[in-house]
């Protein structure tokens, strides 16, 4: 099936011929990427486009620039300054506006506030806030004095984040008191005090109140608390903003892979705003006057991206709900699309199956006519919530662009443009100046139609710059496996007509509404439990959330299997890693399939689970 966008949003977008152009811009990586980056400020112009030194890439080399100054500093001596940034609904459905001025003064008042407690360029704060206004301000006001931030998704859990905070060496913490979530309230300023016992890193701890009814004490330790109310309000709202190198680190994120520990993803100035300003632009046809909508969180790279950074380059309005998608009931988002007037809308598969299993009548009784494009990124969009949500929220009007990107590509990658055919379910084609393939485990190309590795021949603009404190996994995972290319980690095919449909990702990474876990992390996370001998973890396919997590565990000698523990063990993984990672099933065995040399053979376990054939098992030890 082929759908085929109306003449109106051709007409209108900045591409109208995509073939043209993305022959073009691979044919000179470099210039196409160059001429992008002029449009955006420098303090010092690069002497290099690309040193590209495998398996590291250095974009603007010699050149100076800070994503502040583009995404704030220089829309203030123009028009842009008094339009609104930031629109924030909370929960109770109030809002905030923030027009870029206004985004300006708190975001230097912040700085200024890490600044009088001593942090520098090149500082880590973690920043564990739920979404709320200070969680973009957190994060700008780090990049604004240099400091690089760490943001860990809210919803992880005092282990998780103990975690990450150490492996960071965070200086500062930034968190909440507590906040709304749904009826309930969380009580996230527990989980910061569990994850900082016996921190040897962390200064200074600052406190946003978001809810009056919490008050917490601050406990006598070795480091210092402050309210952020209270920080800031001494603060003046002038700060300048760093200089830095295209190649300094912005920040940090962390995301799991297939070993036990998540991974720093690190992201640098330069590029990564060049590759982020462009792709945002282009694929979701940015004017002026757009309010674009991203239901991400900031915890992930797409609040990261394409939330925060790439609509205040853009000079846009981006628009944030506190809220879940059924709270307070299942039309929130329908209703604040027609009361705000969203313009663009971009979210996920699992989103959208889940509203779809509520029916139509939710979305028809609103009028959704501001909206002028839509987007899906996480996972693999299956063709009937494609069509779903092209029928129904986009009343068969606008086209869904597909994204496929990761947290270490930092941006779009394999995307539509507006103006492109679309079939459903496809992501569509590679970005201009993006070179992508599918190839065998050698590295060749594989035929039409036929599944094999994605990978990414070239360097692009937005490349992470490494793994943090550890290249050797930055060099293993992604770059020995097939020598001289990026690979993704995802499997994908190519069809006749050139259009790429990513089937999910090939390594031992479980994709859980969209949120990335890594096997290992659960199995550690259920071996955490001393009841637990053994546990190896596959991910499953699910209606709604993609993937579900299945576990199969061998109990330690003398421990009686039963749905009890089964709880508990939910409960321990919860604990370990945050609700995101709940377990759906939980099988006792008295065995795993292995090599060997002792792997588990989670390939084996999947292909039985879901009665395929289980392929070469000559390694199998038993
Ligand atoms: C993995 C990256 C990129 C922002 C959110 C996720 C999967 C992402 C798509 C898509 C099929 C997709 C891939 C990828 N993925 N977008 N449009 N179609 N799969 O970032 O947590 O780093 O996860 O998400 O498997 O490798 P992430």
């Amino acid at each position: 099936m082929l759908i085929n966008p109306k003449p109106v949003i051709v007409e209108n977008s900045y591409i109208k011929d995509y073939e043209k152009l993305y022959k073009d811009s691979i044919e000179n990586p470099e210039a196409f990427w160059e001429n992008i980056a002029k449009e955006l400020n420098w303090f010092k112009p690069w002497n290099k486009v690309l040193d590209w030194q495998y398996p590291y890439a250095r974009w603007f080399v010699g050149g100076q620039t800070n994503i502040v100054y583009n995404a704030l500093d220089r829309w203030l001596k123009t028009d842009v300054a008094d339009k609104t940034a930031l629109i924030w609904v909370s929960q109770d459905g109030t809002d905030k506006k923030y027009t870029y001025k206004q985004l300006n003064d708190e975001v230097s008042r912040f700085a200024n506030g890490l600044k009088s407690l001593g942090v520098r360029k090149g500082d880590k704060v973690t920043i564990y806030l739920p979404r709320i206004p200070e969680q973009f301000i957190a994060m700008l006001g780090c990049l604004k004095i240099g400091a690089v931030h760490s943001v860990v998704y809210s919803g992880f859990s005092a282990a998780a984040l103990k975690n990450r905070v150490e492996d960071a060496q965070a200086k500062v913490v930034v968190c909440s008191n507590s906040y709304p979530y749904g009826k309930k309230t969380v009580e996230s300023f527990k989980n910061v005090e569990e994850a900082l016992k016996d921190n040897k890193t962390v200064e200074n701890v600052i406190v946003v109140k978001r809810l009056e009814t919490t008050n917490i004490v601050f406990p006598a330790t070795n480091f210092k608390f402050h309210w952020w109310h209270e920080l800031v309000a001494k603060q003046d709202i002038i700060c300048s903003t760093e200089i830095m190198e295209a190649t300094d680190t912005a920040f940090i994120l962390y995301t799991s892979g297939t070993t036990g520990t998540p991974k720093g993803i690190i992201h640098a100035h330069g590029g990564y705003q060049v590759g982020i300003y462009l792709t945002l632009k282009y694929v979701f046809d940015i004017r002026p006057d757009d309010i674009f909508w991203s239901t991400a969180d900031a915890g992930w790279i797409t609040g990261h991206s394409y939330i925060l950074y790439s609509p205040l380059i853009n000079g846009i309005t981006t628009f944030v709900y506190e809220g879940t998608p059924d709270y307070p009931d299942i039309e929130i988002w329908w209703k604040l699309i027609e009361k705000y007037k969203v313009t663009k809308f971009y979210t996920a598969p699992t989103a959208i199956r889940a509203l779809m299993k509520f029916g139509e009548e939710a979305v028809k009784k609103h009028d959704l006519s501001s909206l002028k494009l839509l987007g899906s990124v996480g996972e693999p969009i299956n063709p009937e919530a494609w069509l779903w949500f092209y029928k129904n929220v986009g009343r068969e009007q606008i086209p869904i662009m597909d994204t496929w990107w990761q947290t270490e590509t930092g941006m779009f990658m394999i995307t539509p443009v507006p103006s492109a055919g679309l079939k459903p379910g496809s992501a569509f084609k590679p970005f201009f100046g993006v070179e992508t393939a599918i190839v065998d485990d050698k590295g060749n190309p594989v035929p039409v139609n036929t599944q094999g590795y994605l990978i990414i021949k070239k360097p692009w603009p937005a490349m992470f710059l490494d793994v943090y404190n550890n290249p050797a996994r930055y060099k293993e995972t992604y770059f020995e496996k097939i020598p001289n290319v990026y690979f993704a980690g995802d499997s994908a095919k190519i069809d006749e007509d050139g259009y790429y449909w990513i089937t999910g990702r090939n390594d031992d990474v479980i994709k859980v509404s969209g949120h990335r876990l890594g096997s290992a992390e659960l199995e550690s996370a259920f071996v955490s439990n001393p009841k637990v001998a053994e546990a190896a973890v596959i991910g499953k396919p699910h209606e709604v959330k993609g993937e579900s997590i299945k576990a199969f565990v061998i109990l330690k000698v003398g421990v009686v299997p039963s749905d009890e523990l089964k709880a508990e063990l939910v409960q321990t993984v919860r604990k370990s890693i945050g609700p995101i990672a709940t377990p759906d099933e939980i099988d006792f065995v008295d065995k795993l399939p292995k090599t060997r040399s002792g792997k588990i053979m989670r390939r084996v376990l999947k292909a039985k689970e879901l009665g395929q054939p289980v392929g070469d098992v000559s390694t199998l030890e038993d």
